[in-house]
């Protein structure tokens, strides 16, 4: 495949007005520099944090304008002439935070994501360093490849980044989102048991096909924390991973097991918790901050997918990189379930 010698892509050029500040139009094919790698990007998918930056609520560095999105897979064109992990042809995802490369995140290597300070994947070819890639799991398509980059690195890495999940163990995800999704999906691999919680009963059906063993209605049950400390005759869980923040810790405090681990991951029922941070020393519990994840969890993630057939739930809607805005405000109107995925031609 010749490469051209422009290319269609989405802007990030501002943050004041809304999804406006995203803009479609022709940019040019980065240089490969030694190190470097030339992607054609086949499948892209969004975060919330892709909606929140043109709307001006992400509270992390930006480097403005940038090409939208983190996450992303294709096929490697081209590269540099210092570049030994790849050659033309292999299947690559695209890294996260490009510098997290092992071990735990510093400062500099925070300020490394791709769609925020870094160019990203809402383009048809994409030059990244060496390190920034992982190779796809040959058993997913690009589009269910380009969701790992984000929610299932951040899912494998609440797993297994300070204390590994182990079989026999108890893993509770909140609601039906892309990274509970993940952490249900690689908990049932690791033969662990999954209580999931979800507002909905059409998705409590989803919920059961991919292997939730129980399921708890949080609107329907206040007190969820304590029915899922009874399904486990009263220990409680090994794991939690919690997105809902405000809405959900104090319930997540009352379900953990001595010396279990609550992943804080995101807020979406708010970023204001109520609770005692001292309750976290009675129920000699550690609650973490989880930040996306290093290249190493990545490619220990990517041989969990590939050896347990792994396919990521991606919505039954796909959009094409022309009309990736619409996919925002389909995202944005909570119509989706599990990831939103774009197909760039
Ligand atoms: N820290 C990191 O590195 C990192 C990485 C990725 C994502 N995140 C954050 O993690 C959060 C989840 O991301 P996502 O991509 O999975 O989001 P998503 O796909 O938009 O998740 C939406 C789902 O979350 C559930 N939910 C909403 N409010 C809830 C609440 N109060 N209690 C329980 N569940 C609730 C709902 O499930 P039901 O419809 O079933 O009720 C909803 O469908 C976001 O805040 C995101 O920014 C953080």
């Amino acid at each position: 495949m010749s490469v051209p010698t422009s290319q269609k892509q989405w802007l990030v050029k501002g943050k004041e007005n809304d999804f406006d500040g995203l803009v479609y139009q022709d940019g040019p094919i980065p240089k490969v520099g030694e190190n470097e790698v030339l992607v054609k990007l086949n499948g892209a998918s969004l975060n919330y944090r892709d909606l929140i930056i043109p709307k001006g609520m992400y509270p992390f560095p930006l480097d403005l304008p940038v090409v939208a999105c983190s996450d992303g897979a294709g096929v490697v064109l081209e590269v540099g002439s210092k570049v030994t992990k790849w050659k033309k042809g292999d299947r690559v995802t695209t890294l996260f935070n490009q510098g997290h490369q092992y071990g735990p995140i510093d400062i500099a290597a925070s300020k490394t994501g791709l769609g925020g300070v870094l160019d990203g994947t809402l383009r048809q070819y994409g030059v990244f360093s060496e390190t920034g890639l992982v190779s796809s799991p040959k058993n997913l398509s690009d589009i269910e490849a380009a969701t790992l980059t984000c929610a299932g690195l951040t899912s494998w890495n609440a797993l297994y980044g300070l204390k590994a999940l182990r079989p026999g163990e108890t893993v509770l995800v909140q609601g039906t989102g892309g990274v509970s999704l993940f952490a249900l999906q690689f908990a049932k691999a690791a033969g662990a048991r999954v209580i999931a919680t979800t507002s909905s009963a059409a998705k409590a059906a989803k919920l059961k096909e991919l292997g939730a063993d129980h399921i708890i209605n949080y609107v329907e049950d206040k007190n969820w924390g304590e029915t899922a400390r009874g399904l486990t005759n009263g220990a409680g869980v090994d794991h939690i991973i919690e997105v809902g923040g405000e809405g959900t810790l104090t319930q997540s405090l009352k379900a953990i097991k001595f010396e279990g681990i609550i992943s804080i991951i995101g807020f979406l029922g708010g970023a204001k918790p109520k609770d005692n941070i001292l309750e976290v020393l009675s129920g000699v519990c550690t609650i973490r901050g989880v930040y996306v994840g290093p290249r190493s969890l990545m490619e220990e993630m990517c041989a969990a997918v590939e050896v347990n057939d792994i396919h990521p739930v991606v919505d039954e809607t796909v959009f094409s990189l022309a009309n990736a805005r619409d996919a925002y405000e389909y995202m944005w109107a909570k119509k989706h379930f599990g990831k939103v995925g774009i197909k760039i031609e």
